[in-house]
């Protein structure tokens, strides 16, 4: 079987972090070694960056802030991706390349081109062959999360910037088939079966 590369996506709040533990018992459960990993993160200059990105006391310009996510991704695929694809292992990533669109581009305003420049340089064409979107009305995402945790930067983000994040996403699933979109203010059950079944067709072509 051809390894995979999953990618989880959608504004913060959107339940990613349940349903990648659910992503994670279907595989195993289903004979597929996979390895789990994150961005901005999952190598140990990428985790130092994530920690710099995420925290409230940093002061960065967009530019850099988008630089420090490619060198993050940079790192992550040479180090930990294609290494893992290149001997069979399916790879789910909590985030990549569609958190900058959506993030550095539509939050903030970066125009869509540098991300692209970006991108290509950095995956050299590699590209996820799943993304599952999880899609919630901004509002709903806040409420979620300030019952749970203390805030990071872009957390702290306004409710239009969050909406702007989430168009963006929406915009680049319109684009590309790649992405399966689900409708997140449903209980998790009723997302369980959806990404059971998005899986199984996915382990069923290859
Ligand atoms: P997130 O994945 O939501 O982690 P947690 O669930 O622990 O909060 O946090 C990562 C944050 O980084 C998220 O707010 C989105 C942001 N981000 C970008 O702005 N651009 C990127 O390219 C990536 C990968 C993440």
């Amino acid at each position: 079987m051809v390894a995979r590369f999953i990618t989880l996506e959608g504004i913060d709040g959107a339940g990613k972090s349940s349903h990648l533990k659910f992503i994670g018992s279907w595989l195993e459960s289903h004979g597929i070694d996979a390895v789990f990993t994150r961005e901005p993160g999952g190598t140990g200059l990428g985790e130092k960056l994530r920690e710099l990105l995420l925290s409230p006391s940093t002061r960065v310009s967009l530019e850099s802030e988008t630089l420090l996510m490619f060198a993050s991704r940079q790192e992550h695929i040479v180090q930990v991706i294609a290494p893992a694809l290149s001997c069979g292992r399916w790879v789910v990533s909590d985030r990549f390349t569609d958190a900058s669109f959506a993030y550095q581009g539509g939050g903030r305003g970066l125009a869509f081109e540098r991300i692209r420049v970006l991108e290509d340089w950095v995956q050299q064409g590699l590209q996820p062959d799943l993304t599952f979107l999880f899609d919630v009305p901004p509002e709903l995402a806040q409420s979620r999360m300030a019952a749970s945790r203390q805030l990071d930067r872009f957390e702290r983000e306004q409710a239009d910037f969050h909406r702007r994040v989430r168009e963006a996403y929406l915009e680049r699933a319109r684009e590309n088939p790649r992405f399966c979109v689900l409708d997140s203010s449903r209980s998790l059950e009723a997302i369980r079966v959806d990404i059971a079944d998005r899986l199984s067709r996915l382990q069923e072509a290859g």
